[in-house]
Order: structure tokens, then C-alpha cells, then sequence
């Protein structure tokens, strides 16, 4: 099998402070493995990010920035010294291996369930329900009405987000990114339908932007903008309180705009997650993200959802992007630059182990050469 290592991915760049041999990025993949009350990593975390040490770039697992952000069964987090000492363990596994890791930090807001919080709502911009499913250690479950953030809730936050900022970088880590998107906390704050302040951090795009920006600033204070990246953009699922609005482009195109202002390690963008034909995203559908977006941000824009070798290197080829993540293929492939230079066939998800306590279907499956030895 020849290897081609001069395609686009398998470039290197430098991001930040650092350099990284390829363009193929680990996406940020819940897994489910901190099943304790502590909420710390493992021995199993330390083996799995290690297994793929040879993406460009790790972005962990969403972490848990305190215990009020917790909303997902089973996610570590990074607010306590025993954490920052499990995390340790991991990032050095990864940097023994050749690899770079950044932490994803993570507020679940409204999509967490009162079951994580004494029976509690969680908290959120507003009283609305997002509709949407929480997964508990007990199940799915649906969601339900939040409580609405006091200003000192949102404070006692942007410090929250702050401390763990410092605590990925005493845990080993190379840098955070924030989970600015999708469905979690500063999407309830972005959203209109979600959002119905009548405080500064509701009403106008500055409002409902005013708590994510107070949160980059916290971070990018504590450890850094060329150690800070996020993960934002105008996708979502299209369902429940996230089905897209006449304001959702407007307010990504606001916020991404903005963070010009900062020199950031990198953006994560997602392109499309769901059908957006009939919806005012339409022209964001394919590759309509990427160039949309490309116009309006200068520094390092990482592409993401439905990429594979073809469409990454073609992307960064006509200039696009700079990186592609890869979430469900580094699942059963933790060797994916090296069958990306192969163009080596993927590996199948196995999907009832994707989440679990257990190493089936974590760190059982082996590199391509190990299969065909
Ligand atoms: C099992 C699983 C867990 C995920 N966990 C996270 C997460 O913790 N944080 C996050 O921002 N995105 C998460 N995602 C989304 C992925 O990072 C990625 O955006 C998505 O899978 C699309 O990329 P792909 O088409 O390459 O899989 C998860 C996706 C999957 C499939």
C-alpha cells in the first residue's frame, strides 16, 4: 500500500504555540468512562487519548467546568485537585506518545435534568424548556422548564469556566477550547427562543453574546488566547428551542465576527447537522458553512461533521479551512492519519459500546497495520 503523506491533512501548521505534524483533529467525543463520584478520569482515559496520539490535535471529551454544569451521565470534569491529578495521568500518556491535547470545557446548562441536582432545574438563560433529551445515569430523559440565571449564578460561572481554564493547563493540557455551540449553556444564552432576559444578557445580539464573551475573557485570562479555541457556529439539530430563527445567522455572524478581537488558537465550526433546506440556513447547507464563515473570521478555522479523507483535503485544499475533526471516525480508528496516508479502508463503529463503563468498544480496536500484520 503506497503512502501519500503530501495530501492537505496530512500537512503540518501551527496553532497557537504549537506545532502540530497534520491537520487531522480529534473531535471532542463524550464516552461515558468516569463512572465514579468523583467525576475523575481513568487508567481506560489515559490508554484511549494515548491510542490516538497521532491525530494533529486531540480536543478531549466535553469536561465539567463545576458541579452545577454537569448535565450528562458519567463526563469527568475539572474543578477538583484530584481531577486536575487524574487529567495529569492523561495528558502525559498523550505526550509520551508523540500527541498535543486541548480540553473541552463544558456547562450542559438547560440540557442537564433535575436528577443531577438534588432534584434542582438546572440553570439557564430563561425559564424554556429546549425540548430536547438529557442523558442521566438512569436514561434518556426529557428535559425540563430551567432555572433562569441570577447575575450572581452567571458571575459564580464566568469564574467557574476561569478556574477550570487554569486547571486543564495544571493538568498537562495544551490549551481549552470552550463549548460555545450547539445546544449547551451559551446557545440557551444566544437563541431567542431560548433567551428572554430582560437584562443586559438578553434582547440585542450584544446581550445575549455579553455572558459567552465575559466567559472568553475569564479563559483567555487565565491561560491565554493562542492556548484558548471554541467551538461555535449556527448549527444545531434543528429540533424542540433549536430550530433555527430569522437571528440565528445574524448572531453566529455577530459572535464569530468578534472573535477577531482575540487571537484565538482556533474556531471549531460544524457544518450542517441536520436537513437545513427549509430553514433560514439554507445557504450554510455543504460546504456553504466553511465559506461563509471563511469570509468573516481570520484566524484558524477547524471544519467538522461528515468529513473524510476526500472532502477534508479538498476543503483545506481550495482554502476553506485550515484542519478537519474527525468525531465518529476516531472512534473505531485511533490510528486515522496513518489511514488517511494509506488510504486504508475504516474501521466500523462498534454503537451499543460507544457509550459504557467498560474498554469494549474503547480501546479495542486496533490500528490498520495490526489488523493486516
Ligand atoms: C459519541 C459522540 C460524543 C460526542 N461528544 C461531544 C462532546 O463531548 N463535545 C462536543 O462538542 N461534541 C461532541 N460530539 C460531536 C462531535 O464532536 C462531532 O461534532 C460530531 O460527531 C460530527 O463530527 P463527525 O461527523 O466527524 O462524527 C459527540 C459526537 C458523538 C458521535
Amino acid at each position: 500500500m503506497s503512502i501519500d503523506s503530501s495530501q492537505p491533512l496530512l500537512t503540518p501548521i501551527r496553532l497557537g504555540g504549537l506545532e502540530l505534524p497534520n491537520r487531522v483533529v480529534m473531535a471532542p467525543l463524550t464516552r461515558m468512562r468516569a463512572a465514579n463520584a468523583e467525576f475523575e478520569p481513568t487508567a481506560l482515559h489515559a490508554e484511549y487519548y494515548a491510542q490516538r496520539a497521532a491525530a494533529g490535535l486531540i480536543v478531549s471529551e466535553g469536561v465539567f467546568v463545576s458541579p452545577e454544569a454537569v448535565g450528562w451521565a458519567d463526563v469527568p470534569g475539572l474543578w477538583s485537585d484530584a481531577q486536575v491529578r487524574g487529567w495529569s495521568v492523561v495528558t502525559d500518556a498523550v505526550h509520551r506518545a508523540g500527541g498535543r491535547i486541548v480540553a473541552q470545557l463544558w456547562h450542559t446548562g438547560s440540557l442537564g435534568h433535575p436528577d443531577f441536582h438534588a432534584g434542582k432545574p438546572p440553570l439557564s438563560a430563561s425559564a424554556v424548556n429546549p425540548e430536547q433529551q438529557s442523558v442521566t445515569s438512569t436514561g434518556r430523559k426529557d428535559t425540563v422548564v430551567p432555572r433562569p440565571m441570577e447575575k450572581d449564578h452567571i458571575r459564580r460561572t464566568v469564574a467557574d469556566f476561569g478556574r477550570a481554564a487554569h486547571n486543564a493547563i495544571a493538568a498537562g493540557f495544551d490549551g481549552v477550547q470552550i463549548q460555545g455551540g450547539y445546544h449547551y449553556l451559551f446557545n440557551q444564552f444566544l437563541n431567542v427562543r431560548t433567551n428572554l432576559r430582560a437584562d443586559e444578557y438578553g434582547g440585542s445580539v450584544e446581550n445575549r453574546a455579553r455572558f459567552l464573551f465575559e466567559v472568553l475573557e475569564a479563559v483567555v485570562g487565565a491561560v491565554g488566547a493562542q492556548r484558548t479555541g471554541i467551538k461555535t457556529g449556527p448549527a444545531t439539530s434543528e429540533t424542540g428551542a433549536f430550530v433555527s430563527t430569522d437571528e440565528t445567522l445574524a448572531t453566529s455572524e455577530y459572535v464569530i465576527g468578534r472573535l477577531n478581537d482575540y487571537d484565538l488558537s482556533h474556531l471549531l465550526l460544524m457544518g450542517a447537522m441536520a436537513d437545513l433546506s427549509a430553514t433560514p440556513l439554507a445557504a450554510l447547507a455543504g460546504d456553504g458553512m466553511f465559506r461563509h464563515f471563511r469570509e468573516l473570521y481570520r484566524g484558524n478555522v477547524i471544519a467538522n461533521v461528515d468529513t473524510d479523507r476526500e472532502r477534508g483535503n479538498r476543503l483545506i485544499e481550495a482554502g476553506l479551512v485550515d484542519m478537519v475533526a474527525f468525531g465518529r471516525p476516531f472512534i473505531a480508528n485511533p490510528d486515522l492519519p496513518a489511514r488517511f496516508a494509506m488510504n486504508a479502508p475504516l474501521a466500523e463503529i462498534n454503537w451499543p459500546k460507544v457509550y459504557g463503563p467498560t474498554a469494549e468498544g474503547y480501546t479495542d480496536y486496533p490500528a490498520f497495520q495490526a489488523v493486516t500484520a
